[in-house]
C-alpha cells in the first residue's frame, strides 16, 4: 500500500508508547490518522500534534468502539490501516504464597479475565469492526489490496515468564488467530500481520529501577539495550507498504529469549 494522504488509518493504544510512535510515523507519510485510547489527557495531545483525530474508546466494548471508528470515519474516511496497539499487562503467578499471611492462593480470575479482555478479544473487536468497513471499500491498484491490519502481540507469546501466565495468554491468542484472520479476510484483499515486540522502551518501564533496566539491556543479544518505540513504527510502516507481508507473526526483539524469570 502506497502511503500517502488519500489513506487513513486507525491507530488503538495511539495516546502513548508504541501506538503513539505509529500514529506519528503514519503521519508523517501523510496518512489521515484516528487515534483509539482511554487516556483523554494524552490522546488529544498526539492528535493535535500529527494533524490527527483522537476518539476515547475502550476497545472491550463493541458499542464504545462503533462510536469511535463513527466519529473517526466522519472525520477522515473508512481507514485503510488499522494498528492495534492498545494492551494492559500483568505481572501474577497461577497459584502462589501470600508473603504476609503464608495464605495459598489462586491467580485472580477476574484480572485473568480482563488481561484477555483487552488484549485479545479487544484486538478481535477491533479486527471485525475494521474489516467490515475495509470490505465496503474498492480495492486499491495495482494488487487489488483493500486494507492492512497490524496486531500487537509480544515476545511473552512464545516465552512468556513466571507471573506472565495471562499476559502470555492474551498475546498467544493474539499472535494464533493472525494467520486464520488474514485466511479469512484473504478474498477481500485485507492482510494481518502481528508484531511480537521483545523489550521497548515506553511508560510501561517507567517503573523499572536503572539497575533492573541495565539487566534487561544485558539480556537483548544485540543490540544491547530495550528497543525504541520507533522501531516499532518504522516496521508497522513497511507492513503497510509491502503487500508480500501477511498472515505473519514477526518478532522485533533483538534476539532476546525471555528466560523464565
Ligand atoms: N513496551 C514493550 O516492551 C512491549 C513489549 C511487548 C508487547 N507490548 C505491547 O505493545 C502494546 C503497546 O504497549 P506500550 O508499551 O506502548 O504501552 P503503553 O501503556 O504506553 O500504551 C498502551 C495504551 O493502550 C491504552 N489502553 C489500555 N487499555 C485500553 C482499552 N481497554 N481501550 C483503549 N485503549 C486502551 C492505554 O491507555 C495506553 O495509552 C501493548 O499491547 C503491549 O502489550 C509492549
Amino acid at each position: 500500500m502506497q502511503l500517502d494522504k488519500t489513506i487513513a488509518a486507525v491507530v488503538t493504544g495511539g495516546a502513548s508508547g508504541l501506538g503513539a510512535a505509529t500514529a506519528r510515523a503514519l503521519a508523517a507519510k501523510g496518512v489521515k490518522v484516528g487515534l483509539i485510547d482511554l487516556n483523554d489527557q494524552l490522546g488529544p495531545k498526539v492528535a493535535a500534534e500529527i494533524g490527527g483525530t483522537y476518539a476515547k474508546a475502550d476497545v472491550t466494548s463493541e458499542t464504545s468502539v462503533a462510536a469511535a471508528l463513527a466519529t473517526l470515519r466522519a472525520a477522515h474516511g473508512q481507514e485503510r490501516i488499522l494498528a492495534n496497539c492498545a494492551g494492559i499487562a500483568l505481572a501474577q503467578r497461577t497459584a502462589r504464597r501470600v508473603k504476609e499471611t503464608g495464605a495459598i492462593v489462586p491467580h485472580d480470575i477476574a484480572a485473568f479475565r480482563k488481561v484477555i479482555e483487552v488484549n485479545l478479544i479487544g484486538t478481535f473487536i477491533m479486527i471485525a469492526s475494521s474489516a467490515t468497513g475495509m470490505m465496503s471499500l474498492d480495492p486499491l491498484a495495482p494488487d487489488g489490496e483493500r486494507g492492512v491490519i497490524i496486531c500487537t502481540a509480544s515476545v511473552a507469546a512464545e516465552d512468556g515468564q513466571i507471573g506472565q501466565v495471562a499476559y502470555a495468554a492474551s498475546k498467544g491468542g493474539v499472535a494464533s488467530m493472525t494467520l486464520p484472520v488474514a485466511r479469512d479476510l484473504s478474498r477481500d484483499g485485507i492482510r494481518v500481520v502481528s508484531i511480537l515486540p521483545g523489550l521497548f522502551l515506553t511508560p510501561m518501564f517507567d517503573t523499572v529501577t536503572p539497575e533492573a533496566r541495565k539487566s534487561l539491556e544485558a539480556a537483548v543479544p544485540f543490540p544491547p539495550r530495550l528497543g525504541h518505540p520507533s522501531e516499532y513504527a518504522q516496521l508497522a510502516v513497511q507492513i503497510c507498504e509491502n503487500v508480500m507481508l501477511n498472515g505473519a507473526t514477526l518478532r522485533l526483539d533483538g534476539a532476546i529469549r525471555l528466560a523464565p524469570r
